[in-house]
């Protein structure tokens, strides 16, 4: 959560700090900040608000030929988003409890923030904001001397927690220092000037080298030069990479929005996913699993870790495992494991860790608990080289492509199919006997794509069924079997891009409480495929509701006439194998909440009180 962007060299730094925000706020929007040595004196803009309100204010009040500086985008943690709690943040500067004047911006959260507070308060300083970022100003200014890095070093030690920060420093107006702890930090690399961004999107435009700082790793950026050393003073040579990714994959192009943008681009991302993995001969070929064989023949018990939608995905799959894989398999919510106390599993457990970003902050503290234990934790990532993906170690990438919009869709449809292969890759190498119908399946796998292209080119009639609900403020999602995670995450995608109260429960479950709920004014979706091994049950249910007068929207296969005369709406999908049917189901809910959303008039990119990356607790 949170974008950090600096830039020192002999070009403008102004537009270079801007467009890099707005290349980060999808990770953050509530404020937005820079400082910048304007004629060797550190000033410092902020406001609540978005990075466009900060563009005009800078324009106003800065010169255009300052050449160095650092920016933030905030989601707030500690303190409300306002004008006084957004970064840089600055000293005291009464001279005596603050040696130097610093700017600083900090991305990540100090977990012993009372402790320093009541430490600098003790010593003297004079506190501005609510923020604990703002204790990291005077925890460096107090024991600076004449080396900017020592005073990092010796200030950071105190603190615990996680941090990305990049300071700038008076007297040192040609420098950005930064220090890296559990917070993504690169350096971007160009003849013209150094970045310095908590995500490489910032400096893409004006280069393709960067350097990717490691946990421990602090130092300096000038406009010509550099150098990283780590908490003891050594110096540290990290590999200088090539960005593999253009810019265009972070446009939204066409597009009204990311999220548009990203559910169309699904059959494009599902075919990747499958590529070089489903072969012609129908067997599965996994690269990053290949060389863990053996480990994996042992394996008896797998657990899938992860949060919201990448949670939802292993609900699914814990079903593939056991049903196309025959072995036995769960699922743990992240934020929960990483503070089980004593997690005990049955001996050959492995775990899957997934994760869109590779980021987050909850399922890196379960994995950092397992890993302690010494459990196989394997990665089910979609950002390379990205914290999880490095952690894990092995895994398999899911291919999906950047995906910048907060509603997370086409990483969902991409887990859901690596997950699918995974567990037809297990049986594999397990040597089981095919199942009954492996060549159907297969085919169907194949098809994917193509039959998503077919919903997706169903879009004017998922248009036409938000706009008949999308006055409605709850609706009950009901799925069984592997579409009960889906009922999760359609209403996941309705909650949060259009913030109507929406429950996904397991349609057996319903009348177990929730059918209480259930009047004309409170809107059922059913996820309904014929396929589907639960459908006389689902129909069942669908009974159930009518009777208390629920209005009833059913996704349904095409051609089911039976269901067409019980329901209110129908959303059609193609007839796809039982245990894919996720993968075409998702899509219409996916966009049924991005319309929804907009028909209530608002931004499914930039949904309130969210941002993409959860990298605090
Ligand atoms: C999805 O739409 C959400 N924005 C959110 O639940 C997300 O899936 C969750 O925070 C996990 O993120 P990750 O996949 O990047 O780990």
């Amino acid at each position: 959560m949170c974008g950090i962007v600096g830039y020192v060299g002999k070009e403008p730094a102004l537009p270079r700090l801007i467009s890099g925000l707005k290349k980060l706020e999808y990770r953050g929007y509530d404020s937005a900040g820079l400082a910048v040595f304007d004629d060797k004196e550190l000033c410092v803009i902020k406001q609540a608000g978005s990075v466009n309100g900060l563009e005009t204010t800078t324009q106003k009040l800065c010169r255009p030929n300052i050449t160095a500086g650092i920016a933030h985008t905030r989601w707030a943690t500690h303190g409300e988003p306002n004008e006084t709690n957004a970064h840089p943040h600055r000293g005291c500067g009464n001279g005596q409890a603050c040696k130097i004047q610093i700017a600083l911006v900090h991305n990540g959260t100090l977990d012993n923030f009372e402790t320093l507070k009541s430490l600098v308060l003790k010593r003297g300083h004079v506190l501005r904001s609510e923020t604990d970022t703002e204790l990291l100003v005077h925890l460096i200014a107090e024991v600076y001397k004449d080396d900017p890095v020592l005073a990092l070093r010796t200030a950071l030690q105190q603190v615990q927690g996680t941090f990305g920060l990049a300071v700038l420093m008076a007297g040192f107006s040609d420098r950005i220092f930064f220090a890296r702890n559990g917070a993504p930090l690169a350096l971007g690399l160009s003849l013209k000037g150094n970045f310095i961004a908590s995500d490489p999107l910032a400096f893409r435009f004006y280069t393709d080298r960067m350097v990717n700082l490691e946990d421990g790793n602090l130092g300096w950026i000038s406009g010509s030069d550099y150098q990283v050393v780590n908490m003891n003073a050594d110096k540290v040579e990290n590999e200088v990479e090539t960005i593999p990714w253009s810019l265009e994959t972070a446009e939204k192009g066409e597009h009204d929005h990311f999220m548009s943008k990203e559910i169309k681009e699904q059959p494009q991302v599902l075919t990747q996913a499958l590529r070089g993995r489903l072969l012609d001969d129908g067997t599965v070929k996994l690269g990053g699993l290949d060389s863990h064989q053996e480990l994996l023949r042992m394996m008896q018990n797998h657990v899938f870790v992860g949060a919201g939608t990448s949670l939802n995905a292993g609900m699914i799959s814990k079903i593939f495992f056991q049903e196309l894989a025959e072995l036995s398999a769960d699922w743990e919510s992240a934020s929960e494991l990483a503070n089980q106390k004593r997690p005990i599993f049955p001996v050959q457990t492995a775990f899957w860790a997934i994760s869109q970003s590779g980021e987050t902050k909850d399922l890196l503290d379960a994995l950092k608990t397992l890993k302690q234990q010494d459990l196989p934790c394997f990665g089910i990532v979609n950002k390379v080289g990205s914290e999880i993906a490095r952690l894990t170690g092995k895994g398999v990438y899911i291919h999906a492509g950047m995906e910048i919009a907060v509603a997370s869709t086409k990483a969902f449809t991409n887990q859901l199919v690596t997950l699918f292969l995974i567990a037809m890759y297990l049986r594999q190498i397990r040597g089981l006997p095919k199942i009954n119908w492996h060549d159907r399946l297969l085919a169907d796998l194949r098809k994917l794509p193509l039959l998503v292209t077919e919903v997706l080119n169903r879009e004017n009639e998922i248009i036409d069924a938000a706009k008949r609900y999308a006055g409605y403020p709850n609706f009950l999602y009901l799925g069984r079997g592997v579409n009960y995670p889906v009922a999760l995450e359609g209403a996941l995608k309705l909650k949060e891009i259009a913030y109507v109260n929406a429950i996904g429960y397991s349609a057996g479950e319903m009348k177990h409480g929730p059918i209480a709920l259930i009047d004309g004014g409170f809107p059922t979706l059913v996820i309904a495929p014929k396929q589907d091994d639960y459908y006389s049950q689902i129909t069942t249910n669908i009974q159930q509701i009518r009777s208390r007068r629920g209005r009833i929207i059913a996704v349904a296969t095409d051609g089911d006439d039976e269901i067409k005369n019980c329901v209110d709406d129908v959303i059609w999908i193609p007839q796809i194998d039982y245990y894919l049917t996720p993968i075409l189901a998702v899509v219409p809910l996916q966009l049924f909440a991005y319309h929804i959303a907009r028909l209530r008039g608002l931004n499914p990119d930039k949904p309130r009180n969210l941002a993409k990356s959860v990298t605090v607790k």
